[in-house]
């Protein structure tokens, strides 16, 4: 385990699971740096042919670290690592499954984007409150996500950071299934292991022919020049103040 992100490789499977529960699984640039080195590396891995990904504790990921969105607001340096994981999840050639328990929020839900096979638990919520925090959605979702539930949809969770429950995520196409949260990592790891008994440059080619790898690249790029921008706004920097005070924020006047 490097950072709280454990990796285990085993049987053609590389699992990734993000562990750091008392904070919810919140992604630091170190857990970033751990995921893209893991990414990266599967992809000339022979022994990988399948990638898991889940989160230890009641929730996958309360996404980004606000904390460390708080530091850059102030002047602090820009993170070395986030960018390196969206571009390595969006490039990814063996296929992704994800196991999602709880919430799954900001990059938590974006991330979902890019994996191919999704299994919820039964009391999942998918929520993307970019705006919620004065930002801008991230990992070419601004994209994907209208493009696979329709604008409308995207546009509520996207500027309302309304939750999506399990059962419409399922409906929407952002995941395949709902189970009990008792049977969520063994239905995913028997899909994973079904996947990893396929022929695997069949399987890489498929994806590559159902993703366009450029068009996700060019479109993360445009969004983290907005994203970015907008950490250092005085709307942004009163969010991540009241997520600090346990308020709600004021972006009226
Ligand atoms: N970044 C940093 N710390 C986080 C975090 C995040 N994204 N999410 C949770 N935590 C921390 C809390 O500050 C708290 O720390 P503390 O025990 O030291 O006070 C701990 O994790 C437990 O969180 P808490 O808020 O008490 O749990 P909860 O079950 O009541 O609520 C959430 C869980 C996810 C709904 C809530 O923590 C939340 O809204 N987090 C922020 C999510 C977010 O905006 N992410 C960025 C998206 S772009």
């Amino acid at each position: 385990m490097t950072d709280h992100i454990q990796i285990a490789k085993s049987d053609g499977l590389l699992t990734l699971v993000i562990d750091r529960p008392a904070k919810k699984n919140a992604l630091t640039d170190a857990m970033y740096k751990a995921l893209a080195d893991a990414l990266e590396s599967a992809r000339d891995d022979a022994e990988v042919r399948v990638v898991l990904l889940r989160g230890q504790g009641d929730m996958f990921t309360s996404g980004n670290d606000v904390g460390e969105f708080a530091t850059i607001a102030m002047g602090g340096q820009q993170p070395q690592h986030v960018t390196r994981f969206l571009h390595a999840i969006a490039t990814a050639t063996k296929p992704i499954v994800a196991a999602v328990q709880g919430r799954a929020v900001g990059v938590g839900t974006t991330m979902l984007l890019h994996c191919d096979h999704v299994v919820l638990a039964d009391d999942a919520l998918l929520v993307t409150p970019f705006v919620n925090l004065a930002l801008v959605p991230e990992a070419a979702s601004s994209l994907l996500l209208p493009a696979r539930i329709g604008y409308v949809r995207a546009f509520a969770m996207f500027a309302l950071g309304e939750p999506v429950t399990a059962q419409d995520a399922v409906a929407w196409g952002l995941a395949n299934k709902a189970v009990p949260a008792s049977e969520l990592v063994a239905t995913a790891e028997a899909f994973a292991r079904r996947l990893a008994a396929q022929p695997v440059g069949a399987l890489i080619a498929t994806k590559q022919l159902m993703r366009d790898s450029a068009a996700l690249l060019a479109q993360i790029d445009r969004e983290n020049q907005h994203f970015f921008e907008r950490l250092k706004t005085a709307e942004a920097r009163e969010a991540f103040m009241a997520f600090a005070e346990r308020r709600a924020p004021r972006f009226a006047p």
